[in-house]
């Protein structure tokens, strides 16, 4: 009994002490923000999505909010000079000094490299890139059914993970909502827009050999037990 408790202590300590800076990679839609909000309560890390963040001014309808909607609406990247500044600002905080999960951001080559900048400028290294793969058409199934609250971000999908409490959200009980660049337009849009600016992305944290690719079309919890793996696996690479 007093063994088993001590490893289990000894597992979470270890767990605790981990410090993890990740990125998450890949088109819309492929189940970043749905695996970066398990392994950041896993690892007990921050997760910084610069969607939210800027979803977030929207509603509050602040001069970056304003600035930012017009873009998001259209499926269209916000400004590089506008999202940088953002993600310095949350890097800074006291919050990722046990590490971070990036969801969302870099997203062009001009914001990886503002990204790399800060980090060498501070002397920590970024420990993995995940690349998550998901096929075009599932992709489209996806966003398409995706509803999310407009409270917390807790995100659902009508099939796939729909809420307990219908078009309620399970954690707050605010009305669930569809995002503006859910709709057909806006997600090919999204997706025309991730070939030409993001996918370059893959060859650049490629030859700096800290990317690991991921089949994201599995069940949630296959892909975020492949993810934890591939984590575990190659933290020194
Ligand atoms: P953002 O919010 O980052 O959108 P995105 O990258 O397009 O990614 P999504 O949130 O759509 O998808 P996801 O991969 O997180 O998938 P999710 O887990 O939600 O950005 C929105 C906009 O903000 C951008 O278009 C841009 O305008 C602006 N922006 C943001 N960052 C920027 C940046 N760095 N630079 C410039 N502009 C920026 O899952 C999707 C759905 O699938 C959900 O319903 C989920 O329940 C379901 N699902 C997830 N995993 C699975 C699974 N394994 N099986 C079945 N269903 C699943």
């Amino acid at each position: 009994m007093k063994g088993s408790w001590v490893r289990a202590w000894l597992r979470y300590a270890g767990e605790a002490a981990k410090i993890m800076r990740l990125v998450f990679l890949g088109a819309p839609g492929v189940g970043k923000g749905t695996q970066a909000d398990k392994a950041a309560v896993h690892y007990r890390i921050r997760k910084i999505s610069t969607g939210d963040v800027l979803r977030e001014a929207v509603r509050n309808q602040s001069s970056l909010g304003r600035e930012a909607k017009e873009h998001m609406d259209q499926g269209r990247l916000v400004p590089d000079s506008v999202v940088i500044g953002l993600v310095q600002e949350r890097l800074a905080d006291p919050s990722c000094e046990n590490g971070f999960i990036l969801d969302g951001f870099p997203r062009t080559v001009p914001q990886a490299d503002a990204l790399g900048k800060v980090l060498v400028e501070r002397s920590l290294p970024l420990d993995r890139v995940i690349n998550f793969r998901v096929s075009r058409e599932e992709i489209v199934k996806r966003l398409s059914g995706r509803r999310s609250c407009p409270k917390c971000q807790a995100t659902y999908h009508l099939e796939f993970a729909p809420s307990k409490r219908g078009n309620l959200c399970e954690r707050c009980g605010e009305a669930l909502a569809q995002r503006s660049d859910d709709q057909r337009e806006a997600i090919e849009m999204r997706l025309r827009v991730y070939e030409e600016q993001t996918a370059p992305l893959i060859d650049f944290y490629e030859k700096r050999q800290v990317l690991s690719h991921l089949n994201g079309a599995e069940a949630v919890d296959t892909v975020y037990h492949n993810l934890l793996k591939a984590l575990e696996t190659s933290q020194t690479a």
